[in-house]
C-alpha cells in the first residue's frame, strides 16, 4: 500500500533541515528546504524512483487500478522518468520488446524498456512518432505535463490546461477499447467541453488529488477510465449529425 512516509527516514538525512542564508533568493531557499525535507523525495531516492511524482501515480493506481493489465503505455511529459519506470515495470517492457513510449522536450536519461522522444508534444509530428515508438495500440495514456512557469499564474494554468486538452484528444485517437487516460489538471480548471468529451468516450471520469500531491498546490489529476472505443464514438458522431440535420 502507498502510505505517506512518516517522521524520520532511512536515507540517513534528517527532516527539518534548514538551508543557510547565502546567495540564494529567499523563495529559492524556501523551495530547497521544502525539497530536502520532503519525505516523498527521500522515499523516491530510497526506492530508486527518479522523482517523487512516482507516488502520485502509485496512489492513484491503488484506488483506481489503472496499471493492472497495462500492456502498452504512452507517457507524456515524462522527464525525469519515474512514471516511465513504473510503466516499464508493469508492462514488462524491454529494449527487445518496447512497450513504453515517453516524450518530453527536456532531455531524459535512458531507461531500459522505454523509447524516449525528446520533442514537444505539441509538435505536429509528435502523435505519429509516439504511436510508432510504442509499437502497438496503447491501453494507457498518462500525462504529467505541466507548462513551464512564466510567473503569471493565469497564463501558466491556461497553458497546462491546453496540454491536458490536447493529451485527451490524443488519448481518444490512440487508446485501445477499455483503456485509460490520466492527466494533470488544475482545481476547477477542467473545461466543461473537455469533461463532456471525456464522458462521451469513457465509462467513468473523475478528478483525483493524491495525498502525495502537495496540499498547497492546485494540481489535480483527471482520470478517464474504460475507453468505449472509436467505433462507439464514430456512431455517436454520426447520430449527433443526424439529430442536427433533423432540427
Ligand atoms: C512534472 S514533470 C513530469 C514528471 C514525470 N511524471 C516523472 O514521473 O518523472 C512535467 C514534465 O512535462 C514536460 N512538458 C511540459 N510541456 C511539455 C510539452 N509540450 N511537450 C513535452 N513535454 C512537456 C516538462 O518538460 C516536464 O519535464
Amino acid at each position: 500500500m502507498t502510505k505517506p512516509p512518516v517522521g524520520g527516514n532511512r536515507t540517513g538525512r534528517k527532516l527539518g533541515q534548514k538551508v543557510k542564508k547565502g546567495k540564494l533568493k529567499a523563495s529559492s531557499r524556501r523551495w530547497l528546504e521544502r525539497h530536502i525535507n520532503d519525505p516523498y523525495v527521500q522515499r523516491a531516492k530510497l526506492e530508486g524512483y527518479r522523482a517523487r511524482a512516482a507516488f502520485k501515480l502509485l496512489e492513484i493506481d491503488e484506488k483506481h487500478q489503472i496499471l493492472k493489465g497495462a500492456r502498452r503505455v504512452i507517457d507524456l511529459g515524462a522527464a525525469p522518468g519515474s512514471w516511465s519506470q513504473i510503466a516499464a515495470n508493469v508492462t514488462g517492457s524491454t529494449d527487445e520488446d518496447i512497450r513504453v513510449a515517453a516524450i518530453d522536450f527536456l532531455e531524459m536519461a535512458p531507461l531500459p524498456g522505454v523509447k524516449v522522444l525528446q520533442l514537444d508534444f505539441l509538435d505536429p509530428d509528435a502523435p505519429q512518432k509516439l504511436i510508432e515508438a510504442v509499437g502497438g495500440t496503447p491501453n494507457l495514456v498518462i500525462s504529467d505535463m505541466a507548462a513551464p512557469t512564466t510567473g503569471h499564474q493565469k497564463t501558466d494554468h491556461l497553458r497546462t490546461m491546453h496540454l491536458c486538452e490536447v493529451a485527451a484528444h490524443f488519448a481518444v485517437e490512440v487508446l485501445a477499447e477499455g483503456g485509460h487516460f490520466l492527466a494533470k489538471t488544475f482545481q476547477g480548471g477542467t473545461e466543461k467541453e473537455l469533461l463532456t468529451m471525456l464522458k462521451q468516450n469513457f465509462r467513468q471520469v473523475v478528478h483525483v488529488k493524491p495525498g502525495s500531491s502537495r496540499a498547497e498546490s492546485v494540481e489535480m489529476f483527471l482520470l478517464a477510465k474504460g475507453f468505449k472505443g472509436r467505433r462507439a464514438s464514430e456512431t455517436r458522431d454520426a447520430e449527433d449529425e443526424t439529430v442536427e440535420a433533423e432540427e
